[in-house]
This record gives C-alpha cells, sequence and structure tokens, in this order.
C-alpha cells in the first residue's frame, strides 16, 4: 500500500461503507439549497417537441446558473443536434427530468461537464434519460468518430443519479480525472455490441454504487490513473463485463475495492488486461461476486491478443485478493473459473483466492490456467518468487459445496439488437441478489 493521507470530512462514513474510498463523496450543499435558484431551459428556447435543438438553450441556462442554481430540463422530450460543454460551474446542479434524444451526429460528447465543483446531477423523478439512438449508426456497421453521450473531466465534489443512459452511439459516461464523487441508481442500456462501454473511470475516490449495465463491452471498468475507487451492488445484465484496463505505459492504479457484483452473461466477471504495458496495479480487491453463464470468471491476461503489444513489461500486478465468488459459468472446461496469464518479465504477486465457489455448466471439470502468478489459490504458484513459469492447468472434477448462488429474476434474454432501437429501462430497485440500493431510488 503506498502512503495516502486519509481525511474524514464533514459526512463521517462508516469505515464499513467507505471501503476503500478515502474521504467523503458527493457535492457540498444540499439539492434544496442548490434550488434556490433555478435556470428552466424552456425559459431560454427549449422547447418539448422533440425537433427543437436543446443544445444551445441548455448552454445558456447553465451559464446562468453556474455559480449557484439548478438547471432544470422539465418532463417532456427533447431533441438535441449540437453538444455542449458546461464549465467553471460551483454549487450547481442539473435536474433532467426530461428525455433527451440525440439528432444531431457529430462525434465528441452530447454532454461534457468540465472544471466543475459542488455539482449534482440527477433525475427527480428517475425518469430522466439520455437516448442515443445508436443503432441509426449500428445497423450500418458504423461505430467511429460518432457520439458519446456523457463526459465529466475535472469534476469534483459531485453526484450522478436517477438517470437513465440509452444505446450510446460509443459509449455512455466516462469520469475523467474527477475527485470526491458518487454515482449511483443508474440505468445504463446499449447495444450487443463491442465498443460501447458502460462506465469507464479514471479518477481518485469515487464511490460507483447500484448501477445495471446491459451491453457487451465494459461494464464499469477502471482505467489509469485511479486511486481510492469503490464499486458495489453492480448488475452486468448481459454486458461485457467489468474490468481493469486495459492498461498503458505507466498505469498507476492502486485501491480499488469492487463488491457485490452480479454478472449475467458477459465475457468475464472481471478481467485485467494489458499487452505490454507498464507501471502498477496493486491493493485491489474483488468480493462477493455472483456469476452466471459467462465466458470467463477471474481473469488476468497480460498478452492480451486485442490490443496490441505497448511493448513494455506488462504491468507489474500485486496484491490483488479474490474473495466469495460463487455461482457457474457457460464451460468450465474451455474456461475455468480462473485463467492467470501473467506477464514473463512482471510475475503477478501476493494474488489471493479465497472462498471460490463456481462450477460449470456444461461438461463436469473446470481447468484453470495460471503463467508467471504467484500467491494462493487453485494453479497460482506459492511464494514471493519474481521467475517467470509457463502455462500450468488445475482441473477440478467435482463441484464445490456451496457454488450454487441466486440469480437476478430478469436477466435479459437476448442482447439488444443493435439495428433497433433500444428502450429506456426504469431504474432497477435491486441489483444484486437480496441487496436494496444503498440510495433511495428517486420516484419510488
Ligand atoms: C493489500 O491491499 C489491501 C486492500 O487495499 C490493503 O488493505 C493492504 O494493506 C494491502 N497489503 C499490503 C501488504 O500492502
Ligand atoms: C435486466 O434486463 C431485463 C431486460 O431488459 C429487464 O427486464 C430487467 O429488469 C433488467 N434487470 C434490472 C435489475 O434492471
Ligand atoms: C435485428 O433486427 C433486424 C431488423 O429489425 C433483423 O433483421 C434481425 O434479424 C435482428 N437480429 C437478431 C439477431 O435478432
Amino acid at each position: 500500500m503506498r502512503a495516502s493521507s486519509i481525511t474524514f470530512s464533514a459526512v463521517a462514513l462508516l469505515p464499513a461503507v467507505l471501503g476503500q474510498l478515502s474521504g467523503s463523496v458527493g457535492p457540498l450543499t444540499t439539492t434544496t439549497s442548490k434550488a434556490a435558484k433555478t435556470c428552466d431551459v424552456t425559459k431560454y428556447g427549449a422547447k418539448a417537441d422533440k425537433t427543437t435543438d436543446l443544445g444551445p438553450p441548455l448552454q445558456s441556462a447553465w451559464a446562468a446558473c453556474a455559480s449557484g442554481g439548478t438547471v432544470v430540463i422539465p418532463t417532456g422530450d427533447y431533441a438535441m443536434s449540437t453538444w455542449v460543454t458546461l464549465k467553471n460551474g460551483k454549487k450547481v446542479a442539473i435536474q433532467l427530468d426530461g428525455v433527451i434524444y440525440r439528432t444531431g451526429t457529430a462525434n465528441g460528447n452530447m454532454i461534457m461537464v468540465r472544471d466543475t465543483s459542488d455539482f449534482e446531477m440527477f433525475s427527480s423523478t428517475g425518469k430522466g434519460a439520455i437516448q442515443g439512438l445508436g443503432y441509426e449508426f449500428h445497423k450500418n456497421d458504423v461505430r467511429s468518430n460518432t457520439p458519446r453521450l456523457l463526459r465529466f473531466y475535472k469534476v469534483t465534489d459531485f453526484s450522478l443519479h436517477d438517470i437513465s443512459l440509452v444505446d450510446a452511439p460509443l459509449f455512455h459516461f466516462v469520469l475523467d480525472t474527477c475527485t470526491n464523487g458518487e454515482v449511483y441508481n443508474m440505468a445504463v442500456q446499449g447495444g450487443d455490441w463491442g465498443g460501447l462501454d458502460g462506465i469507464d473511470v479514471w479518477s481518485n475516490n469515487i464511490w460507483i454504487h447500484d448501477v445495471m449495465v446491459s451491453n457487451k463491452d465494459e461494464c464499469v471498468t477502471v482505467k489509469s490513473p485511479s486511486k481510492n475507487i469503490l464499486i458495489e451492488n453492480i448488475y452486468c445484465n448481459w454486458s461485457g463485463g467489468c474490468a481493469i484496463g486495459s492498461l498503458g505505459l505507466n498505469t498507476a492504479i492502486s485501491s480499488i475495492h469492487y463488491r457485490n457484483i452480479y454478472t449475467w452473461k458477459s465475457n468475464q466477471m472481471m478481467m485485467i488486461k494489458d499487452n505490454g504495458g507498464s507501471g502498477y496495479v496493486e491493493d485491489v480487491v474483488f468480493e462477493n461476486f455472483i456469476g452466471h453463464s459467462n465466458a470467463y470468471a477471474a481473469n488476468i491476461d497480460q498478452y492480451w491478443s486485442s490490443m496490441s503489444s505497448l511493448g513494455s513489461t506488462g504491468a507489474q500486478l500485486s496484491n490483488i485478493t479474490y474473495k466469495n465468488w460463487k455461482g457457474t459459468q457457460a464451460d468450465g472446461s474451455s474456461r475455468g473459473y480462473l485463467k492467470a496469464v501473467c506477464s514473463n518479465s512482471k510475475p503477478c504477486t501476493d494474488i489471493t483466492l479465497t472462498d471460490i465457489a463456481m462450477w460449470t455448466e456444461t461438461g463436469s471439470k473446470m481447468v484453470n490456467q495460471c503463467q508467471s502468478g504467484y500467491g494462493t489459490g487453485s494453479c497460482l504458484k506459492k511464494g514471493t518468487s519474481t521467475v517467470s513459469y509457463a502455462v500450468t492447468k488445475v482441473t477440478e472434477t467435482a463441484a464445490p459445496t456451496g457454488y450454487s448462488a441466486a440469480s437476478m429474476p430478469n436477466n435479459l434474454k437476448t442482447g439488444w439488437n443493435r439495428s433497433s432501437s433500444i428502450p429506456i429501462p426504469t431504474i432497477p430497485t435491486s441489483y444484486f441478489p437480496g441487496a436494496t440500493p444503498i440510495k433511495k431510488v428517486a420516484g419510488m
């Protein structure tokens, strides 16, 4: 663990809730206090007619409320054909109760919020959404240079909650270089295609909880640089699955805690992906994972073939714990619950698997494989050596006791057809078997 100054400000969180956060997260002032002044976009030229461009009225309403107030997008259907950058805000909120339909086609971010502090973006009804209508591109196999829905850049002390992000032409939500943030009660529903990421975060001191993602790429994924990230109650409802990476040169990722992660019909339950990157990933906990019908479960791949090698050694992975994983996998004989292919130049150290009970849905064995990985569990070599070793396999032929785990009641039966419009979901009221959202769901 690298030294970090732990400061606890205003909001006292119990250590159990805090996880790996370094202090309080969220806006510094209340929703009510920001609502003392409102800037309603319909007073700045917006019309809920699904035709008039929301871009300029939203930009004007932001300018009027950016130094203290609430920008309101009332219930109704709005078209957005030009994108906005909302910057230099302080003590400001965006209340999105309407639905924003993408009509423009430029690349970039439909809504980018940057250099802003004490910020809240939310729907008071839980019905606010951005509908990206990505299928209009995807049906023609087009994805590059298309719009992204929402990006926060250098935003501090903030929250985003109770909003649906639907059918992004490219990414749904990115947290880039943000600090002290909370993201919760979110439904992200995208096409069944790679490259349509759900939530990507590279930031500091961020709590992401109670999020559902349907797509076929990143569910909730941590990138570099990141520190003190707590991610919990996540439902990858037919997705690519959660990941750390892909790792670039000079990766700096530490103190990451994922817990209560439910993964259904995804590529993996958790992947760390690298190919010739450098730097480190350390002090990571993956706890209370349930999976069903996924290809991989715990997957470390430092020679990941979907990225071209960056030419360095691979990042140093150390002190990574997998704890209390249950459920079943699609085909354990070709992919067991552990595939840890570590860098031969920088073998993984201190990888710990405890309380893992997973079995296969087809056949009657689990084949795990390890390469250059040290620690405790399955095929990992014991000890603290840094000597590389070739792939070794361990086969398990009996179902472990206690592997069976609850399923969520309404798993997505098949991915969203990328040639047809994807409906706006309702914000779920559970994201993990037996768990209810940590914070009240808007409109419930
Ligand atoms: C390993 O990581 C855990 C979780 O972040 C942390 O509590 C612990 O101190 C780390 N251990 C070492 C030896 O750094
Ligand atoms: C998962 O997706 C299915 C299909 O859209 C939906 O019915 C179900 O409510 C989703 N689960 C949650 C918790 O949102
Ligand atoms: C997706 O929708 C298109 C157009 O509606 C249809 O032709 C196609 O068969 C669908 N694909 C799948 C896999 O359902």
